[in-house]
This record gives structure tokens, sequence and C-alpha cells, in this order.
């Protein structure tokens, strides 16, 4: 506690960046470091797990103390650590899921492990003070794109996953073969902007009728074929026109399943994360679609949608506040049930 307030250290190590907040009645950050580490990655065009562990391994006491000192906080003063249990490469959770049992024990503060996907649910509530459940929400990440029906802070049902590739997993894989580098998913979202989005008509997949299900790896396979086959006959490859009929074809799918989603289930509110809600076109045709649907629309400021501390403290908070608390059996899990 400081000047009454309740303060939650988070930990996040779940992929390639090393993460540390301190955030104050669950919902004010008062800093929120993240130690990237996609500079390094780039060289090999993907993530590296074991590269990824042994620089969470080198940042994590740095970053510790770098988000201690921006909220102007002692160790003494914290009330709860919460921690990112999974999914992820389990190497480095391990990392961050170490340092805060070791702070656990050595102060004994209770710690709260969290599932990393209702942490990115949570950056919303940090974006938007005033949100309360229910919603919808609709995470878009690298390595998921779920619709889950937000009933309460720790209880919600997992509607629809994706049945093959993820979002920005599909992003990624169409952006290397358009040679725009690591991570795609930012370059697509600049250089679709140049293009024409109904240059090329790739084919949307929507699955059965009512399934909140995704499944991206057709149309992924779609655009690599039609730049392949283009590459084959040695025609020009307008990379803008494919990036923005590719963009256009990922987003209609995902709003148009989720904007359903909170139709079927009755909820006015509608809530994005994930570090895919970054991407300016889902941003602005999820905030259309929600308009006309008569939906209030959440999205968290990019830094919030890209992996975070922040978000897991907060979910930390909400969990411990419902009598969830964990002990020093804690584990890392690189799957994880929703
Ligand atoms: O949530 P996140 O930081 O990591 C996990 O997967 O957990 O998401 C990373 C993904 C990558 O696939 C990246 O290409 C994508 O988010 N991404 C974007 C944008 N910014 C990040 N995709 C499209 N448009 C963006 N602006």
């Amino acid at each position: 506690m400081k000047n009454g307030e309740f303060l939650t250290l988070g930990i996040e190590s779940s992929c390639d960046e090393t993460s540390v907040a301190i955030v104050a009645q669950g919902r004010r950050v008062l800093s929120n470091i993240i130690s990237s580490q996609i500079e390094i990655h780039t060289a090999y065009g993907g993530v590296v797990p074991e590269i990824a562990s042994r620089h969470h391994l080198n940042n994590i006491n740095t970053v510790i103390d770098q988000a201690l000192a921006e909220a102007e906080v002692k160790l003494d003063d914290i009330d709860l650590i919460g921690v990112t249990k999974g999914p992820g490469l389990i190497g480095a959770l391990l990392v961050g899921m170490a340092a805060a049992k070791s702070l656990s024990f050595a102060k004994d503060i209770p710690i709260v492990g969290v599932h990393h996907l209702k942490g990115h649910i949570a950056a919303n509530y940090i974006a938007a003070p005033e949100l309360e459940p229910p919603f919808t929400a609709v995470v878009v990440s690298g390595g998921n794109t779920d619709i889950i029906d937000v009933k309460d802070y720790n209880d919600m049902d997992l509607l629809g996953v994706t049945r093959d590739d993820a979002a920005g997993e599909a992003m990624d894989k169409v952006a290397r073969v358009l040679d725009l580098g690591y991570p795609g998913g930012p370059k697509i979202d600049v250089l679709a902007k140049q293009g024409n989005p109904h240059a090329v008509e790739f084919k949307r997949v929507f699955l059965e009728k009512g399934s909140y299900d995704f499944s991206f790896s057709g149309l992924k396979t779609g655009v690599l074929n039609y730049v392949n086959g283009l590459r084959q006959q040695g025609k020009e490859i307008n990379s803008a026109d494919i990036a923005a009929s590719f963009q256009l074809a990922v987003v209609e799918v995902i709003v148009a399943k989720a904007v359903g989603a909170a139709r079927e289930y009755g909820r006015r509110k509608l809530a994005l994360a994930g570090g895919v809600a970054a991407n300016s076109l889902l941003r602005k045709m999820m905030e259309e679609a929600c308009i006309d649907a008569g939906i209030e629309f959440y999205r968290p400021e990019p830094v919030l949608c890209t992996d975070n501390a922040a978000m897991i403290a907060c979910a930390a908070y909400y969990r411990y506040k419902d009598g969830y608390v964990d002990d020093l059996s804690l584990d890392a899990y690189p799957v994880l049930d929703f």
C-alpha cells in the first residue's frame, strides 16, 4: 500500500517482451516497462524460443528495478504479485514465474497466476476506467483469435477460437512472402494504406453458420499461392494491393463474427484486445460496425494491445479481489485451457 492504494506488481514474459508493471487499485498504471526483443529476433524472421529465454533472464531484474523506480514505490509497498502462467513459450514463461515466486517468497507477498488471454482482455479495464462486465471480448494476437463472452471479471465463456492459424500468424506469414520483414502485422497495416483492398478478392472463410470459430490458413495459403503464381509467371507483384486485399479479408471475418456474438448474447459493449487489435483497419471497421449495431466499442491504445505487464497486474488484481490466490507451487504452462 502506498497513499492508501493497493499496489500490484505484474510480470509478463510469455513471448519476446520482458515486461514489469506497477498498477494501483487494479487500473491506474504507475509504470509499465516493456523491454522488447523484436530487433534480436528480426534477424531470424521470428521468435527463437531459446534466445528469448536467455534475454528474459538477462533483463528481468533490471526491468523489475525500473518499474519500481518509475512508479516511485518500494518492494515493501507491493500488496500483490501477478504473473503470466501461460500459454506461451515455456522457457520464457519460467523466467517471469521464477522472478515472481522469488519476490513472493522473499517479501511474503501473495501471488496470483494469470492466463495470458485474460490479461489481454483486462487491458481494456486500464484503457477505459468505466468499463465493467458484461461485454463481448475479441482477442486477436500472434497465437490466438478468440471471441469471449465476459459475464463477469472471472466468469467468461470461450465462444470461438481459431481452428488453425491465428490472424496475427497469418499476417506475419503473408508479410514474409511479400518480403516485408518481421513482425509482419504492423508492416501490412502500413503498406495496405497505399493499396486497393478490392484488387484481389481473397476467399473469406466463415465456417458453419452460427460458428464463432475462425480459420485463416486457407486465406493465408490463397495469398501465398497467388504471390508465388505471379512470381513463376514473371509478373509484377503489387504488394500494397495484396496487403490491402488480404487485410480486408481478415478484418471482415473478425468484425462480422464479433458483432454477431455480441448481438446473440445481448451484449451492449464490445472490447478488442491482443497485438492485432493495434491494426488500424480492424479498429476502424469494428468501430463502424459497433456504431451501426448500437454497441459501445472499446479498444486499448496500441501499447496496451501488445504484450505488457500492466494488463497482467490488472487481471491479477480482479482475481485476488474475487478470492483467488496461488502459492509457491504455481507453475507455468505452454498450453493452458481458457
Ligand atoms: O499479442 P501480441 O503482442 O503477442 C502474442 O501473440 O501474444 O501479438 C503479436 C501479433 C503479431 O502477429 C503482430 O504481427 C501483430 O500482433 N500485430 C499487428 C499489428 N501490430 C501487431 N497486426 C496487424 N496490424 C498491426 N498494427
